[in-house]
């Protein structure tokens, strides 16, 4: 896709961090237009907050714009404030599209509130260049395939330092890369909790990414917690000190073999590859045959060249929601077993479907600055050059954790080991805290980008936090409709009840067409596009309300 241009222990004698406890957000209505998309009520408002939270003395502000989607309950119990990952993706337009389904499943009575977190979107975004010119260099030779050879892997390493340096010589990096900082993005969320003249008390609810900002929240404010849900987990630890996020692509692979096993006993006409009388051993390693043989002979989709690196960061992104496997497998079916020219036809499909529809599906697609400058600014830890055993070894760790993902991620490790800025303030404790009421981690036995198992780490930091599983695949709880999920998320927000421990939620299987709107519908709540109103229904005879 296009450049997205939109896209407790340290210092804390500095901190004053109720500073302004006197702000209040005045809400008011939306720059004409700009959420028109949106079937919910939305208000926006705007707070100022410090630019540098450690100095004592700049005064220097910016202006965090922020949207409400309204409770279809008024008076609302609240707001809930949401993160929806990357990191570098923009919150305001995710909080109103997303808006509905996370209104449902937060029983109706909270408002949800978004701000772009730093760096992104409209708080001071980070950018490297609009050169044009350098931008097309830069995604002309980022996410390549890397270490299929040593030259490649040099390569891939230059490249980061040269990007750093555009980001260095260009654009706003100087000015704004020190502070779009994660502990900075926490502290903001804080002043908008204390300026949404409520309680002053923290609810969140994070998602991917936003799960490592949530885990600094609650271990930076833990007196300040009311309900959080971390659903889709990063593990927070290496996100900050380790060379690269190892951890979280642990199950793509085995996800990735899940993906042809099922399609074997999806119902008739959901997988066209089961038609082929193959194993799913067979299709998996077809499938292997058509990606590596990119490597020596690309395809030209209308303007982009498809190699496989491509085609595994398509791949990756079709692992985060099962709704897109009917699709995806007749897809894969000619891309695999078609002619070249049938091949690269559907390859053009799917360039185009990625440029329509933005990051969403094709995570090798884009320049990612904006990534960058918050993960590597956060990142405490460098490696000085290419020649050393231990850069040997974080891609080869990440290579060895992998075929599918390992070698499209690593220009983020490079890039970070390069990085020319560091955030003001990390978090830097051990996520153990007990929070003044429990969170609720959340997360699906197979997630192709954060793992089950990182969600237990974190469970096992917070005192008193429950784990909700569901028995799905996909990328956070949210891509995977489940009554019992609903059930259980709903139960939280409306009375902080956890699930029962070692309780795994049943989904439907991953091939079976089934959304939200179906849950729904099961639980009595009746049509998606009335729902804000009769969600409340059957939470009433629940007495939740
Ligand atoms: C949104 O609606 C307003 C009022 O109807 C209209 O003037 C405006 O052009 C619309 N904006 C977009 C982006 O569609
Ligand atoms: C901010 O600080 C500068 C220098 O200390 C001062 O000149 C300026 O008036 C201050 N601005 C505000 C809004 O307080
Ligand atoms: C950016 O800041 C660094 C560190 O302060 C400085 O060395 C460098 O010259 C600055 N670069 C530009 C282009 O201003
Ligand atoms: C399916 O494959 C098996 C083993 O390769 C073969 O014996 C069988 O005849 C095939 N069935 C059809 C319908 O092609
Ligand atoms: C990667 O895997 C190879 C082969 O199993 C092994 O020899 C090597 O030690 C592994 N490297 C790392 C850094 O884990
Ligand atoms: C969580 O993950 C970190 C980083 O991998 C590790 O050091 C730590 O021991 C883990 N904690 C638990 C409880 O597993
Ligand atoms: C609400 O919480 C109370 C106390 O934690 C618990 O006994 C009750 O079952 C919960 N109700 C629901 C509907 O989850
Ligand atoms: C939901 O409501 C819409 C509009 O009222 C209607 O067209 C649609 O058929 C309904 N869907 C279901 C599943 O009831």
């Amino acid at each position: 896709m296009a450049p997205s241009r939109s896209l407790l222990t340290v210092f804390s004698l500095l901190f004053v961090a109720q500073a302004c406890s006197s702000a209040k957000i005045e809400w008011g209505p939306c720059q004409d237009g700009e959420f028109n998309f949106t079937l919910t009520e939305v208000q926006c408002g705007t707070l100022s907050v410090p630019l540098d939270y450690t100095s004592k003395v700049s005064n220097q502000s910016i202006e965090l714009e922020l949207v409400k989607v309204l409770a279809p309950v008024q008076p609302s119990r609240g707001s809930i404030q949401l993160n929806f990952g990357g990191p570098g993706v923009p919150t305001r337009n995710y909080a109103v599209a997303v808006g509905p389904v996370l209104q449902i499943l937060s029983g109706g009575v909270y408002d949800l509130i978004g701000f772009d977190p730093r760096g992104t979107g409209k708080t001071i975004p980070f950018v490297c260049t609009d050169d044009a010119f350098t931008i097309g260099q830069m995604l002309s030779e980022d996410f390549r395939s890397t270490l299929e050879s040593d030259t490649m892997g040099r390569r891939m390493w230059e490249r980061a330092r040269v990007d750093a340096n555009i980001c260095l010589r260009g654009g706003n990096g100087n000015k704004t890369g020190e502070f779009v900082g994660t502990a900075f993005v926490a502290r903001d969320v804080m002043s908008v909790a204390e300026a949404a003249g409520e309680d002053g008390l923290l609810r969140y609810w994070g998602f991917s990414y936003g799960t490592t900002l949530g885990a600094t929240l609650v271990s930076m404010f833990p007196d300040k917690v009311d309900k959080v849900i971390l659903d889709g987990v990063q593990n927070a630890h290496e996100y900050y000190h380790a060379h690269a996020d190892y951890e979280e692509w642990t199950d793509s692979d085995s996800i990735f073999s899940y993906f042809f096993e099922s399609c074997l006993t999806a119902p008739p006409g959901r997988c066209a590859l089961s038609a082929l009388n193959k194993t799913a051993a067979e299709l998996e390693r077809d499938a292997w045959a058509f990606i590596d043989s990119l490597n020596t002979a690309p395809m030209p989709a209308g303007t982009t060249l498809v190699d496989s690196a491509i085609v595994k960061g398509y791949i990756l992104g079709q692992l985060k929601y099962t709704g897109t496997w009917l699709l995806f497998s007749s897809l894969l079916a000619t891309l695999v077993y078609g002619t070249r020219s049938e091949a690269i036809r559907t390859l053009e499909f799917i360039v185009e479907e990625a440029e329509a529809t933005g990051e969403l599906g094709v995570d090798s697609f884009d320049i990612q600055d904006n990534l960058w400058a918050i993960h590597c600014g956060d990142r405490t830890v460098r490696l000085d050059s290419w020649e050393t055993q231990e850069t040997e070894g974080v891609f080869e760790r990440l290579y060895n954790t992998s075929r599918l993902v390992g070698d499209i991620v690593t220009p983020i490790s490079a890039h970070c080991a390069q990085w020319p800025w560091r955030a003001k303030e990390s978090y830097d404790g051990d996520f153990n805290v007990k929070t003044r009421k429990p969170v609720l981690v959340a997360s699906n036995t197979r997630d192709s980008h954060t793992p089950l198992r990182s969600a237990k780490n974190l469970t096992a930091g917070l005192e008193g936090s429950g784990l909700l599983e569901v028995k799905a695949t996909g990328h956070a709880t949210l891509n995977a409709p489940s009554v019992c999920g609903y059930l259980a998320t709903v139960a939280y927000w409306l009375n902080g009840t956890l699930p029962q421990e070692g309780r795994v939620c049943e989904a439907p299987h991953p091939f079976v067409d089934y959304g939200w709107e179906d849950v729904l519908m099961e639980v009595g709540v009746g049509n998606a596009t009335a729902v804000q109103r009769r969600a409340l229904n059957p939470l009433k005879r629940r007495g939740w309300l």
